[in-house]
């Protein structure tokens, strides 16, 4: 019997353009148009991700680890509907809760209750919803003297705790989570651990990216290594995690 998925890639590729001059906006492109079109006819491809395929099944916790540049938040991103594949095709089924990057999905003006609200009804909740667990997600997240006080004031600590704390209180099927668990103390690491551990006994798919090969290895079902935008190897976590190790040390 075949197990149901939560997540499929297939053939996934993901192109950039190294140069990409639309970056300074509308404006600036028409007003320098003959040096712009220069510029675009010389953008370099560059290639994050090449054919990527695989699954991760329903419930099912599946680790990416690799080198800084290796594609792991492309991948994430491309899960995350953030990205686009460039190639390939991506299905998920459920609901999605993305940890990304820093501060992403976050509003640097508005205050942490209203970022809250803000990320809920982003990822499908009515606002009732979202006032229903505020509170629980207040308390999670330690940040009860700073929650009424604008996101720019914020340390890159207090940011990670406020996004770890709504992405896990919104019922997610699928739970994203990039490395920034790495910015926080080690403490609130270790809360968010165990969350991800309950998580992951009820059944949440998971797809973690980490560089802590030690977690990786106690919380994973399965092991994808990247390197240069390439699955190198998947599946159990020992062996991929090896394999990773065997490359940095040859390095
Ligand atoms: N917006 C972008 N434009 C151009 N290159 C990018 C962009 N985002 C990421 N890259 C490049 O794609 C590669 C993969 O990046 P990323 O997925 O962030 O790697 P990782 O998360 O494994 O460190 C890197 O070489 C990075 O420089
Ligand atoms: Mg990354």
């Amino acid at each position: 019997m075949s197990r149901e998925v939560a997540i499929r890639l297939q053939g996934v590729s993901k192109r950039y353009y190294l140069g990409t001059p639309v970056g300074d906006g509308l404006k600036h492109l028409l007003l320098h148009l003959p040096s712009q079109i220069k510029a675009i006819r010389q953008r370099k491809p560059f290639d994050a991700l090449v054919d990527i395929s695989f699954d991760v099944h329903r419930g099912e916790c599946l680790s990416l680890i690799g080198r800084n540049g290796a594609g792991k938040s492309t991948t994430l991103g491309m899960i995350a509907g953030v990205l686009k594949p460039s190639a390939g095709t991506l299905e998920t089924h459920g609901r999605i809760s993305p940890l990304l990057e820093l501060g992403a999905g976050f509003n640097q003006q508005l205050t942490g209750r209203e970022n809250i609200m803000l990320n809920g009804v982003m990822l499908g909740l009515t606002r009732r919803e979202v006032r229903e667990r505020t509170a629980e997600i207040i308390a999670f997240s330690e940040l009860e003297d700073f929650i009424d006080a604008p996101l720019r004031t914020y340390s890159s600590g207090m940011i990670v705790r406020l996004g770890f704390s709504v992405a896990v209180h919104l019922d997610p099927d699928i739970l994203l989570v990039d490395e920034v668990l790495a910015v926080g103390d080690a403490r609130f690491r270790q809360k968010c651990l165990e969350r991800m551990k309950q998580f992951r006994s009820r059944g949440t798919t998971m797809v973690f990216v980490s560089h802590d090969v030690g977690t990786v290895a106690k919380i994973s079902d399965r092991v994808a290594f990247l390197e240069s935008g390439r699955l190198v190897e998947i599946g159990d976590p020992a062996k991929a995690i090896e394999a990773y190790q065997g490359r940095l040390r040859a390095a």
